[in-house]
């Protein structure tokens, strides 16, 4: 089983990139599966509904979430409230009495007679939101999943977060339970993938997709000031540039174990014409 993942999918060239980009890319790489993390759609922030019907057709089964859920809420609902809306978002949020969270913290996604499960969770270190402790939260989900006998042809988890401490404690801890997990957030394509000793791949981050004169988008000249005067007042604007970079992973597991057999990192220059 083949699933081909992306990191923070961001603002508007990034959703061009990808509208333009996903026909070739299936074609390329035939992914049972695409998995998009979309913290950051609008411009730096959780989607609003228009943003999600925008990218809503192209040949992505789910998209995943961070801490910018919330930034959007009100606008997104009628997204969240559609039968095949295509969200989740961290599972570990406090959910009580007093409080629902909207939605969903993981998805079953069903294609080509198989099964896999895309679990989201969030790290409150250095995050701005307090959530329920993420490694209980995966190990309870897990046992409900693995109680319900689902034949999944595997787990794989988005787990959105700042440090790798964290990262690397949930690969020992998940060993043997899920195939793979990779990071998002931190927007910066690391080099440490590695399988465990029982069988769970992981890689802390995936990268995103940017323009190639930027930093996460933030245009050069308007970072200028801040550099040269270290003063956090000056505006950032978002980089014009219609040269970028695009990254992925595209992971190979294996049907019948659940083991990933491979990893690839994958990184290309485009042109938006
Ligand atoms: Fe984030």
């Amino acid at each position: 089983m083949k699933v081909l993942i992306f990191g923070d999918l961001f603002w508007r060239i990034w959703r061009k990139a990808l509208i333009k980009e996903m026909d070739s890319l299936r074609r390329e790489y035939r992914p049972d599966f695409v998995v998009v993390n979309w913290e950051n759609v609008t411009s730096w922030r959780g989607p609003i509904e228009k943003h999600m019907k925008e990218i809503h057709d192209i040949w992505v089964d789910l998209f995943t979430s961070g801490d910018h859920f919330f930034d959007n809420e009100k606008n997104l609902l009628p997204y969240l409230e559609r039968k095949d809306c295509k969200l989740i978002r961290p599972a570990n949020y406090y959910e009580s009495e007093f409080y629902t969270i909207p939605w969903k913290g993981y998805e079953i996604l069903e294609k080509n007679w198989k099964r896999l499960l895309v679990l989201n969770l969030l790290s409150e270190t250095f995050t701005r939101d307090h959530v329920y402790n993420p490694f209980l939260k995966a190990d309870a989900i897990l046992k409900k999943v693995e109680k319900k006998e689902w034949k999944l042809n595997w787990i794989i988890i988005d787990f959105h977060k700042e440090v790798a401490s964290e990262w690397y404690w949930m690969q020992e801890f998940l060993d043997g339970r899920v195939s793979f997990i990779f990071w998002t957030h931190t927007h910066i394509q690391t080099n440490d993938d590695n399988i465990s000793e029982l069988w769970t791949w992981l890689i802390s981050d995936v990268w995103m997709i940017w323009a190639k004169k930027s930093i996460i988008w933030s245009d050069y000249g308007s970072l200028k000031k801040r550099f040269l005067t270290w003063i956090n007042k000056w505006k950032i604007e978002q980089s014009l540039d219609s040269n970028y970079i695009m990254n992925w992973v595209l992971v190979d597991i294996d049907d019948k174990t659940g083991k990933c057999l491979t990893i690839e990192k994958i990184k290309k220059f485009w042109k938006i014409i």
